[in-house]
């Protein structure tokens, strides 16, 4: 039965796609069978994947609208051995369409529901936001996985995620799950400033053992594998950001044992 992992923060640009794609490819190389969900309007997740929005016949908003079943839905990634759920554009104005639905927090997880047997682990890259999109990535997940990029504000909004996440928990008695905590990322350091080290002290001092310890260091590699349509771990797979995912999936599959 697959693991399901939301990656969460309603902070922008904090690294939650990197890791999401990262993550992926690199559990598939441990030989794990993955499926990414991208529920960002942005589409980053489909993107640094390689896949070709424009010519997608089917997105993860006509799972949303309940207008497909979602293994119509389900693409296999070009690079690497991993399944996706692409988005696009038209997620933006879902948040509206739902208002009235009346188990709008379930959709997602109603549908994975049907494969998650399919796989060892799901992983979901949520929107930076905390809206009914990032709910149902939560809702329909075993655990979450928040990045922290090791930055002045770090921990700025972290509250308020911790409070929709004890909000779900009180909720999920209705689907059988209980999400936890599977960990605080550490992201984007800069080996030559102290800011980076001094928000490593602050996150393990409040999150303790729920940190990991793979912290992803800041490495271009990182940023320019996108624009390549490749995860970094193909694009560049001896970089220091490269290990440093692959590390992560080995911490991840330990802890799942
Ligand atoms: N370890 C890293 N080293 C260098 N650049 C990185 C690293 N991780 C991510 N980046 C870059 O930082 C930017 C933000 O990363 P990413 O898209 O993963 O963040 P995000 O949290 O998903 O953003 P959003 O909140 O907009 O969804 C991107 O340009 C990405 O390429
Ligand atoms: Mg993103």
């Amino acid at each position: 039965m697959g693991k399901i992992l939301a990656i969460s923060n309603q902070k922008g640009g904090v690294g939650k796609t990197t890791t999401s794609v990262n993550l992926s490819s690199s559990l598939s190389y441990l030989g794990k069978k993955v499926l990414l969900i991208d529920i960002d309007y942005q589409a980053n997740a489909t993107t640094y994947m390689g896949i070709n929005r424009a010519n997608l016949k089917y997105t993860v908003a006509d799972i949303f609208h309940e207008r497909v079943s979602i293994h119509e839905v389900i693409q296999k990634v070009p690079s690497v051995n991993v399944d996706i759920i692409p988005a696009r554009y038209e997620l933006g104005t879902i948040e509206h369409s739902l208002i009235s639905h009346s188990n709008k927090d379930y959709i997602l997880s109603n549908a994975i529901e049907e494969v998650k047997d399919l796989y060892d682990y799901i992983i979901i890259d949520c929107p930076p936001s905390l809206g009914i999109v990032t709910i149902n990535g939560l809702t329909a997940s075993d655990s979450v996985i928040i990045p922290v990029q090791c930055e002045f504000l770090a921990l700025d909004g972290l509250t308020q995620l911790l409070n929709t996440i004890r909000l779900i928990q009180n909720k999920q008695k209705f689907n059988n799950k209980k999400l936890n905590i599977e960990g605080v990322l550490l992201t984007m350091l800069d080996t030559r400033s102290n800011i980076g080290y001094e928000v490593i002290n602050e996150v393990k001092t409040y999150f303790k053992e729920k940190v990991f310890k793979t912290i992803i260091p800041r490495n271009v590699k990182c940023s320019v594998a996108p624009s390549y349509g490749l995860p970094v771990t193909e694009f560049s797979p001896r970089s220091k950001g490269s290990i440093s995912y692959q590390n992560l999936a080995k911490e991840v599959a330990k802890l799942n044992e």
